[in-house]
């Protein structure tokens, strides 16, 4: 067996995906609709070994324990299940950007494991094979061998280790469909990136780890009165994000993505026991951007599960938002990131692994 390696690109949501209908599955409470963030990524190499006792997972550096060691090992199980293998497996995992700070690191890590596992296992999953538009009643089978081993089966496998790690699948602008169940609750692209010059400009405001994670968070989305009425408008919130992206229209995304992230975060807030990201320069940057929306420069904000602002805007637009938002007291550094591509094999993963003996 080989060892493989896989890139995947974490995604910002515009449209955000906040509690489960199932937790174990990752079956969200609603659809969602992200883009792809170029520069930043994940790069995990797998190899499955008869002589491993157990799977050893190394992540940016560190030998994985306890949780995290689960729950890489529970996605492995099920690539071993799909498989029909039962070898332990080496994986390396590294990031090019901090974990736990706003920028869903767990959406690029699980994006790029199940692209490297299920290649390591041999079910070579194809990425090609993905046809844009959203495919509504498919049901895709999954075969040992992989020759039904698609994108969309890759999604699905990857949402079930991290929710948002579907999206982190496909390029460019990407939607999630809620589905009715596992079989049709995936991703597929809606755009390529190089539909929209949108440029996501990342106000970086703490890098400390968060107190309560997405996972957390949403088996907790539920105990606010609020949650109800964000789902059940979620349809509404979706069509208006997507026509604004496939038409470039600015006004039109700027209104409906600020109003999803912030239904979101008043949900955050209204949970028990109540969950705040936010710190005062996150407010801060809030209404700098809007501000300089009022006065015409194309930007608006999302703000996910931390403090940190993702300031979005078109490239030409990029320079002054970069300026405006790193000029804000408490922001530490502003990160620019373009719109990216799907998760991709790369070569040499030898190298990577040499490492492990
Ligand atoms: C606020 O996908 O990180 O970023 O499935 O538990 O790993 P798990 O959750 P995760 O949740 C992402 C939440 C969010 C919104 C979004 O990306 O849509």
């Amino acid at each position: 067996m080989h060892p493989f390696t896989a890139l995947a690109n974490p995604n910002i949501a515009f449209i955000k995906y906040w509690g489960n209908r199932n937790d174990a599955l990752s079956l969200p409470a609603n659809g969602s609709i992200s883009m792809n963030l170029e520069g930043l990524e994940t790069r995990t190499t797998v190899i499955f070994d008869t002589r491993l006792p157990a799977d050893e997972i190394k992540i940016n550096g560190k030998i994985a324990r306890g949780m995290a060691h689960a729950r890489v090992s529970k996605m492995l199980d099920e690539v071993r299940a799909l498989a029909g293998i039962q070898h332990f497996a080496r994986v390396e995992s590294e990031n090019n950007f901090p974990t736990g700070t706003g920028i869903a690191s767990s959406a690029s890590a699980f994006a790029a494991l199940a692209l490297a596992a299920t290649k390591a296992a041999g079910l070579d999953p194809s990425t090609s094979s993905h046809r844009p538009g959203v495919l509504p009643g498919y049901h895709p089978d999954v075969l040992p061998g992989g020759h039904l081993f698609d994108l969309a089966a890759l999604s699905r496998l990857a949402r079930r280790g991290s929710g948002s790690a579907c999206r982190s699948i496909p390029g460019g602008f990407v939607e999630w469909a809620a589905g009715t169940g596992d079989a049709d609750s995936y991703a597929v692209s809606i755009a390529p990136p190089e539909h929209w010059d949108l440029t996501d400009c990342i106000a970086m405001i703490s890098t400390d780890h968060k107190l309560t994670g997405s996972t957390e968070g949403h088996t907790m989305a539920g105990t606010s009165a609020l949650q109800s009425a964000r789902v059940d408008d979620a349809p509404r919130r979706l069509g208006i994000c997507r026509h604004a992206i496939l038409n470039r229209d600015f006004a039109a995304f700027a209104e409906i993505v600020e109003e999803d992230s912030i239904l979101m975060h008043a949900v955050m807030m209204t949970s028990r026991p109540p969950l705040f990201y936010w710190q005062p320069a996150t407010l801060a940057v809030i209404q700098a951007v809007r501000a300089a929306r009022a006065k015409g420069l194309p930007v608006c904000y999302t703000i996910d599960a931390g403090p940190n602002v993702h300031v979005i805007c078109t490239w030409a637009a990029a320079e002054k938002t970069a300026k405006l938002v790193g000029n804000i007291p408490g922001v530490r550094e502003v990160r620019l990131a373009k719109v990216g591509g799907p998760a991709r094999l790369v070569e040499n993963s030898s190298t990577i692994l040499m490492r492990f003996e």
